[in-house]
């Protein structure tokens, strides 16, 4: 099976007990990118199972959830009880062609699952030619500490405890993640492995300088407070750098 669908297919039926539980995070994160979309159009990219996409476009946006997963997006849809979002299935780096957006974001991570550094910056040129002229593209991802990888851990998930192994490339900054679920925890896949390549917040920023895009603001957290270089996370807004 494709990568980019295995995700999906692994993780969808317990996606938000797991992997997506972020507890409380959600409504400060729908709060700031309502502010920023202005009323506009709003992309979520590898938006999963809706967990900002949903509030978002109940909040009176219109909003489109792409992910290359079918299986998220169902997730989705059962959620969306107002079918408010629209939905499409994108494997990134394609972002889909046509319409233009006033914000545009990709959040937890989702920027990772290109596994190329090539990849990834194809990614943001064609983020720049889909965001409208006055609109804002936001990338919110943590901040990797390898060190942190070097020994198996047990992550706690609220539903289905876990042990985790890692295995990290530093030429390539790839990181596979297999997660070894207790045999009688209730999921379907008692071995998951996510495919990832770290992004570093350097590289962020100079593949969106690269693709045109300009950085307005830079954070830690959706509360607005500055990064800095101990920040575990980084928020970064962009807008698109007007032509001369
Ligand atoms: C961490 S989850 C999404 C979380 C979501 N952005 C959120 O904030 O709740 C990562 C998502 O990326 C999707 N995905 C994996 N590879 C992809 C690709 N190449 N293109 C688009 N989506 C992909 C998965 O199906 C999954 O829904």
């Amino acid at each position: 099976m494709e990568e980019s669908k295995l995700y999906g297919k692994q993780w969808a039926s317990d996606y938000d007990e797991t992997d997506g539980d972020v507890g409380d995070e959600t409504t400060s994160t729908v709060d700031v990118l309502a502010e920023l979309a202005a009323g506009g159009t709003v992309l979520e990219l590898a938006a999963g199972t809706g967990r900002v996409a949903i509030p978002l476009a109940n909040s009176g946006l219109k909003v489109t959830a792409s992910d290359a997963s079918e299986d998220m997006l169902a997730i989705l849809k059962q959620k969306d009880v107002e079918h408010a979002v629209d939905t499409r299935v994108d494997v990134l780096p394609s972002v889909g062609a046509g319409d233009s957006f006033a914000l545009i974001c990709i959040l937890l991570n989702s920027l990772w699952v290109m596994r190329s550094a090539e990849e990834q910056l194809e990614f943001m040129h064609n983020v720049a030619r889909i965001v409208s002229p006055h609109g804002t593209f936001v990338v919110e991802m943590g901040v990797a500490n390898p060190q942190k990888w070097i020994k198996p851990q047990t992550v706690s998930y609220r539903k289905a405890p876990a042990v985790r192994s890692t295995t990290w490339n530093p030429v390539t900054q790839q990181v596979t993640h297999t997660m070894r679920f207790e045999k009688d925890a209730d999921t379907l896949f008692h071995e998951r492995a996510v495919h990832l390549r770290v992004v570093t917040p350097n590289e962020l920023l100079l593949m969106a300088k690269i693709a045109g895009l300009e950085v307005t603001a830079l954070w830690q957290d959706w509360d607005r407070t500055e990064f800095s270089a101990d920040s575990k996370r980084m928020i970064a807004v962009f807008k698109i750098v007007a032509s001369a």
